[in-house]
């Protein structure tokens, strides 16, 4: 239990996907002078240093945020991550990675909300001392599933949600729909971003029939493939090089803007030149 530690794979081609994503969905919500609520279910340890042991080891951020970073025709929606990867790196050398909670940090205006939950105590603990003093920032070491319980619907009665699961044991797809289904019930307006490996296809197809059948609606899916396979095709490798999130209630034009951002994306980090992406709605509205 909890075997998983993100150090390993911080900066990795299924993060900037992710972030890149995460940063368009906060920008959004930061464009409506309201006050909005973010969870991150999964928060993680909130920046990675990527000269620690863990990270060197297999090195997959070479794959990844190294590809991308100084690159200067990344398209204008990639500015906001790539602005957050330079504020965590001003020497313009790629050493600290920032996960979901720094990134979001840089999103939050002075009346906004953000909440992390972590299990593991360790990084719960590091991720506290990162976020110590921080009055916009409430840290707790307890399970994402139950926090949808506890923080939603949030008094703000906008916001987002982050599901970033490690997808480290049996039936997490099936646990993540049924929590998706609790949670939309108890808050049916807010944005839920839920990622997912796309290892094996079959798995999704089944998550993506669980999904569709909670009767939720306006379900936007994004993925992105660094090889060559088409995304849509059954990947049977069990090694990661795909990976997707869903996004519910998403906001407007994230599927016309996602696109041409996935593309470069893909083309930036596909290992053989030929990066594949989705973007459809698997319910729309
Ligand atoms: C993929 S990592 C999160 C990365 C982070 N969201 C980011 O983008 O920077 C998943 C994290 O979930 C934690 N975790 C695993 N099961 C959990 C659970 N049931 N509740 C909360 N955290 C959990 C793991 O310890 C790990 O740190």
């Amino acid at each position: 239990m909890l075997a998983y530690r993100h150090l390993f794979h911080a900066g990795n081609f299924a993060d900037v996907f992710k972030h890149a994503l995460l940063v368009r969905l906060l920008a959004a919500l930061g464009q409506k002078a309201k006050p909005f609520f973010y969870l991150d279910t999964h928060a993680g340890l909130g920046r990675y240093d990527l000269a620690h042991a863990w990270a060197q080891k297999a090195r997959e951020f070479d794959h990844g945020i190294a590809r991308v970073w100084l690159r200067r025709d990344a398209p204008p929606a990639l500015a906001g991550y790539l602005a957050a990867m330079r504020a965590e790196n001003p020497d313009g050398r790629l050493r600290y990675y920032p996960g979901s909670p720094c990134i979001a940090r840089h999103l939050l205006r002075p009346g906004d909300r953000m909440a992390l939950t972590e299990l593991n105590k360790s990084d719960c603990a590091e991720l506290a001392a990162r976020f110590a003093g921080d009055r916009q920032v409430q840290v707790r070491r307890m399970d994402g599933y139950e926090a949808l319980g506890t923080f939603l619907p949030p008094k703000e009665r906008r916001g987002l949600v982050l599901l970033d699961s490690s997808f480290d044991r049996a039936g997490e797809f099936a646990r993540i729909a049924a929590a998706i289904a609790g949670a939309h019930r108890r808050w049916a307006t807010g944005t839920y971003a839920v990622w997912y490996p796309a290892i094996e296809r079959p798995a999704i197809r089944r998550f993506e029939r669980e999904i569709a059948d909670t009767g939720i609606r306006k379900v936007l899916q994004l993925e992105l493939c660094v090889v060559a396979e088409t995304a849509t095709r059954a990947l049977q490798t069990g090694v990661m090089l795909g990976c997707g999130m869903l996004v519910i209630n998403p906001p407007w034009r994230l599927d016309e803007e996602a696109a041409p951002l996935l593309d470069w994306l893909a083309q930036a980090m596909a290992r053989d030149g030929k990066g594949a992406r989705v973007v459809r709605w698997l319910v729309p509205e």
